[in-house]
């Protein structure tokens, strides 16, 4: 099993150039299959779930061409696609459910074993499936009944969907599905995420005729077909968002190249209120940890524009060495404080309760055994580890691989003591 191996390291300096947003390009892989002309993706971060995208577009039978030294794939879905993503792909990565629509839509219909993906919570798609029913397809419920999927429709028609909670999964099905729908289908309580906007110019770029994507309020009018394009992905903000809290809590000062602050306005208004100087430059953004104290604070998560739920994990790892007690209240994933196991192990004293979790701050931190329990946990005891006397070993680091493109090199051109030993 690989591991991480952090010692304490001094400050974090230099510079850091942000790769392609992980959760912008699998929805933008999935609806390459829309269209059975080619689609050349760019930008894109060289990442095991784009793999995994890569080897579930295939085995659905399009073709994929993956060049990640240069950040391009390129997907052609021409002739007959399957209608079944296999299991062994689809239990990988959870966003496997984001090809749902574009399967009804090409071949009438979709059977997709329920997905797994970090272990954050229940993570259902009832929300998916409500908005999929609403433009006509049907739900095998049996099936529903075992984990599976099993949706078919002749043809989709426009209608009005009110999604119970914004979730950014369903908004993109949805989205995706409506885009070749006959009519008009307006989405309300969308997600607002920027990925959401990003899926949007693609399929835009490809046709579709979307207004309101980065609003609550989606209007799609469907079109006949959509056709191949080439686009370019946006930056990862929860990649910008963690190297930004790396420079923070070594006390470090660092150059983020091709950050979107636009994306992070909750993450950096949060960092000023801990004391963190960040000065936006033509080059990039400087993030500066060394001029005050970390200053406890209190963050509640909440959908975009609220304090992504990405971050929480990172931004409670800085607020471990904080002058004095936070609260963190995760309110958009209901069993994401995993990781306060972890952090404890290494002394934080953290307590939870239900959405809570009590941060004393101001405690000696120590390296200890401790496991990477979702992706972004992974990100945020390796930044503890960086601060903590000892050797930090991390576990379970195949969930870091999903999303952070060469974390440990960009870590290390920073100063910082990380380790990967593959055994
Ligand atoms: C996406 C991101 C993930 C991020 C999350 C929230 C990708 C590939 N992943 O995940 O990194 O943490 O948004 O910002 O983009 N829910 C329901 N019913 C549903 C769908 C969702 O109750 O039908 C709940 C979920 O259980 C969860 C919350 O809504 O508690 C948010 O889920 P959602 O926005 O759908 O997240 P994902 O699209 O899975």
């Amino acid at each position: 099993m690989a591991r991480f191996l952090v010692e304490k390291s001094g400050p974090l300096t230099g510079e850091v150039t942000i790769s392609g947003s992980k959760n912008a390009v699998l929805p933008i892989m999935a609806a390459t299959l829309l269209t059975d002309e080619e689609c050349e993706i760019l930008d894109v971060p060289a990442l095991r779930d784009v793999d995994v995208m890569c080897n579930l577009l295939e085995s659905l039978g399009a073709t994929t061409n993956k060049d990640l030294d240069n950040h391009r794939v390129l997907v052609k879905a021409e002739g007959e696609i399957k209608s079944e993503a296999p299991f062994d792909l689809v239990k990988m990565m959870r966003a496997s459910i984001l090809v749902l629509g574009a399967l009804i839509l090409r071949t009438g219909r979709a059977v997709i074993h329920l997905p797994g993906g970090c272990a954050i919570g229940e993570r259902p798609v009832e929300l998916h499936l409500k908005g999929l029913k609403a433009l006509g397809v049907e739900v095998d419920s049996e099936q529903l009944k075992k984990g599976i999927v099993d949706a078919k429709a002749t043809k989709l028609v426009g209608d009005t969907i009110y999604l119970d909670f914004p979730s950014v999964g369903a908004t993109e099905v949805i989205i995706m599905a409506a885009s070749l729908a006959e009519g008009t289908t307006i989405l309300e309580n969308a997600a607002q995420e920027p990925e959401i906007v990003d899926l949007a110019n693609f399929l835009s770029k490809m046709g579709a005729k979307i207004k309101g994507a980065g609003t609550d309020t989606i209007k799609i009018e469907g079109v006949k077909k959509l056709k191949g394009v080439s686009h370019h992905v946006i930056p990862d903000r929860i990649e910008a968002g963690t190297f930004m809290v790396g420079a923070a809590i070594t006390g470090g000062k660092i150059l983020i190249k091709n950050m979107l602050t636009n994306h992070l306005k909750a993450v950096i208004a949060k960092l000023k209120e801990c004391g963190v100087v960040i000065t936006p430059t033509d080059e990039g953004v400087i993030v500066d940890g060394s001029v005050n104290p970390i200053i406890s604070t209190d963050v509640k998560t909440l959908p975009y524009p609220g304090f992504p739920t990405d971050m929480q994990s990172p931004f409670m790892a800085l607020l471990t060495v904080a002058d004095g007690p936070s609260v963190v209240i995760e309110t958009v994933f209901e069993n994401r404080f995993m990781h306060v196991a972890e952090f404890n192990r290494m002394g934080a004293g953290i307590r939870t309760e239900g959405k809570c979790a009590i941060i004393p701050g101001g405690k000696k931190l120590h390296g200890a055994p401790v496991a990477a329990t979702d992706l972004r946990a992974g990100a945020a005891v390796v930044l503890t580890g960086l601060v903590a006397d000892g050797t930090t070993e991390i576990t379970d680091i195949y969930h870091v691989d999903r999303g952070y493109e060469f974390f440990v090199d960009k870590l290390k051109a920073l100063g910082a003591n990380i380790t990967r030993v593959e055994d």
